[in-house]
């Protein structure tokens, strides 16, 4: 065995999505990756090396294949307990340059895997995730793994309430009070799902949080749909999907088809259901002192949520809000606490 690069274990807020895994380190460093990886072997020979852009890597005696392939579908509920998802983890920690380190991770699980309705933790999944984490990935070019030597979960959106309450600045690391009293929301979306949390007094408020299982995986899905629909196909790739939600074109056959409108009316149909919902949850928001709102599905539908309530907000760089908070609980709360 090679001992670990360094005895000092690197802190990383670990957001390990079912669309994008995304990671926060120490330094500020931020950095996201597709949630994508296949089981088996690329079968692909890089003839120069620095073009390699898929990755193989081993746990449990499964071989995933990580980054430009086709990707599995990540949408299944053992997904965050999965050989898929350890190695989609060590392919972003491997990108992030902690090949040899020994790591201490927060992650995360969606609002309602992680409570029971009564609001009572769900023991056995978060040791479950706990333990998934911390089973050894190898990558197979010879690059030593980075090991997680401790992982604790928390709920995915309630990571970004730390994220708004614990402040770092050059003065220090702040608790800031008057975040802390204020009753404030969060809403998440996300891939495959979109969470709520209420906190007041500091604590959840269970009956207004949880999870609903909707977000922009479902925008791929119905365009990738409405393509093969319209152009009589009977497969299309992933990611041909995910360009023509980016560019508004799929290239067919050699030219480029307008999709525009198959882009736009999925996505309607999404900010539809999310506002519905979302009042559902949350009422009109008069008595939250703010409704924060985070995950990469914020940025993609920004234009679309901009006057929801008069009291909401965007967090800085929303799509890392959950991973920044992840980090700060890793650093401010876990480790002072061990401490103490
Ligand atoms: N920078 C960005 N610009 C535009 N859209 C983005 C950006 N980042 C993410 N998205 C979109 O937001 C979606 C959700 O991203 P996010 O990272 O929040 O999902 P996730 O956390 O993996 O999902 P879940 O929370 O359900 O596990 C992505 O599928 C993508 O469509
Ligand atoms: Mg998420």
């Amino acid at each position: 065995m090679t001992p670990p690069k360094s005895m000092n274990p690197i802190p990383v807020g670990l957001d390990d999505g079912y669309a994008y895994t995304k990671l926060v380190l120490p330094d500020g460093r931020m950095l996201a990756i597709p949630s994508r990886a296949r089981l088996g072997k690329a079968n692909v020979t890089w003839i120069d090396s620095a073009e390699q852009r898929i990755f193989e890597y081993e746990t449990e005696t499964q071989i995933f294949a990580v980054g430009e392939v086709e990707g599995e579908p990540t949408e299944f509920d053992a997904y965050p307990f999965s050989g898929l998802n350890r190695a989609i983890v060590q392919h972003g920690l491997q990108q992030a340059g902690l090949e040899g380190h020994s790591v201490h991770a927060v992650s995360g699980l969606p609002v309602g895997s992680f409570y029971l309705k009564d609001g009572s933790r769900r023991e056995e999944t978060l040791a479950r995730k706990r333990a998934s984490l911390k089973q050894l990935v190898q990558p197979l070019d010879g690059r030593l793994p980075a090991g997680i030597a401790f992982h604790e979960v928390i709920p995915e959106a309630l990571a970004a309430w730390y994220d708004y309450v614990i402040t770092e600045s050059d003065e220090g690391v702040l608790l800031e009070p008057e975040r802390l009293q204020a009753p404030l929301a969060v809403v998440d979306i996300g891939g495959r799902t979109t969470d709520y949390v209420v906190v007041a007094d500091q604590g959840v408020v269970h009956n207004a949080s949880g999870s609903l299982r909707c977000g922009l995986l479902d925008v791929k899905r119905e365009v990738g749909e409405g393509i093969r629909a319209r152009f009589d196909l009977e497969t299309v790739s992933e990611r041909t999907v995910d360009a023509s939600i980016q560019s508004g074109v799929v290239r067919l056959f050699g030219k480029d088809r307008d999709v525009a409108d198959l882009v736009q009316r999925a996505q309607r149909q999404l900010v539809e259901r999310l506002h519905s919902e979302t009042q559902r949850q949350l009422g009109r928001g008069a008595e939250l002192e703010r409704i924060l709102f985070v995950g990469g599905g914020t940025v993609a539908l920004a234009a679309h949520i901009r006057d929801w309530f008069p009291n909401q907000a965007i967090a800085e760089h929303p799509a890392f809000a959950n991973a920044r908070g992840m980090l700060k609980y890793l650093r401010y709360v876990c480790e002072a606490s061990d401490a103490a």
